[in-house]
């Protein structure tokens, strides 16, 4: 008798099974009333005497083992057979991959740099760390001229001569000082100002500025620029609007409003019922700063401008809260395309 369990046991064990056939194959010879294991049950009652219980406890231990085979069999055999019945079609194409959407900002940056570059500039970079003499001094900011307090400006603690930028002109300055006119270049870039984070305000945000000398560049000329840029970055119907305004380093200043996008200059509440919405600053370069930049004022004069990307991205696309930039969040992001 155990030797018979021995043999079965072996069989068992050496048992391979390709289809639903071999499966029901099995099942009939190890698992069934009428099976092999079954008919050794039959034999067993037969059995008395000291080798009953060893041989009871072998015979279940083999009833188990074939149920289990069993079992591993017929999960075995359907993974197969979800295999088959998937029927793939490798030649179709893939579905398409979810690519990634560009961001507000680089969309608005990239429209701007496009409008300007159209007219003649290029771009400029610069450092992010800059010192006094860049950001400040050469902008015709006086040493402890208040000018330097509206910027609101980060300082290394350690060395007040090392600031964050506040604005981009530091980069013109820095072009004014490595080139000749004519120089008509577009800097864009991140700038940094210590502001609490609130809807409409943030400590890190990003300016485009552009600046033009050459000799004889006239205000006209700054005019005509603004006013070609808005019709292109805004539409054809848009208007400009340039009010006095101070900067240390432009003599005359403006501020650079354009007509409400919104309404088309028949007052809403983004424009505060005004119609315009500032989106800059501008004005002559100061004879200073030419100077300060080894530029001969007497020969050369320019134009320069500024604006805020967020603020130009938040007019276009109506976004109310500028934190909605920086929090990375897929369903803000995924709404943006390419301006046309
Ligand atoms: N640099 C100015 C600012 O950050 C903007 C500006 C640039 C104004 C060029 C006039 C000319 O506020």
């Amino acid at each position: 008798m155990l030797e018979k369990i021995k043999e079965l046991t072996e069989n068992i064990n050496q048992y391979q099974i390709d289809s639903k056939e071999q499966l029901e194959q099995f099942r009939l010879e190890y698992i069934s009333k009428k099976g092999k294991i079954s008919e050794l049950f039959e034999n067993f009652k037969e059995i008395s005497g000291e080798q009953k219980k060893l041989i009871g406890q072998e015979l279940n231990k083999l009833k188990q083992f074939a149920q289990e085979k069993f079992e591993a069999f017929s999960t075995e055999l359907s993974k197969k057979e979800v295999l088959i019945k998937e029927d793939i079609d490798y030649t179709l194409p893939p579905p398409p991959a979810m690519l990634g959407s560009r961001h507000p900002l680089t969309v608005v940056r990239e429209k701007i740099i496009y409008v300007f570059e159209r007219m003649g500039f290029n771009l400029s970079d610069g450092p992010e760390i800059e010192d006094d003499w860049h950001n400040f001094t050469a902008l015709n900011f006086p040493h402890n001229h208040p000018a330097r307090e509206m910027q609101d400006t980060f300082f290394i603690e350690k060395n007040p001569d090392i600031t964050l930028r506040t604005h981009t002109s530091s980069v013109q300055i820095r072009v004014m000082e490595n080139s000749t006119p004519p120089i008509r270049t577009l800097s864009p870039g991140r700038v940094y100002r210590n502001e609490a984070i609130s809807a409409r305000a943030h400590c890190v945000f990003h300016q485009i500025e552009g600046l033009y000398v050459d000799k004889s560049v006239s205000f006209a000329d700054l005019k005509n620029t603004l006013y070609v840029f808005a019709k292109e970055m805004f539409g054809k119907d848009t208007k400009i609007r340039l009010r006095p305004s101070y900067f240390p380093f432009t003599e005359p200043s403006a501020e650079m409003d354009v007509s409400c996008l919104i309404c088309k200059g028949k007052g809403c509440n983004v424009c505060k019922y005004s119609g315009w919405v500032e989106i800059g600053g501008a004005g002559m370069v100061d004879p200073n700063v030419l100077e300060n930049c080894n530029i001969n004022s007497e020969q050369y004069t320019g134009y320069a401008f500024g604006m805020g990307i967020e603020r130009i991205t938040m007019l276009i696309y109506g976004i109310k809260d500028l934190r909605l930039f920086t929090e990375n969040d897929v369903r803000f992001l995924r709404q943006f395309k390419a301006i046309e």
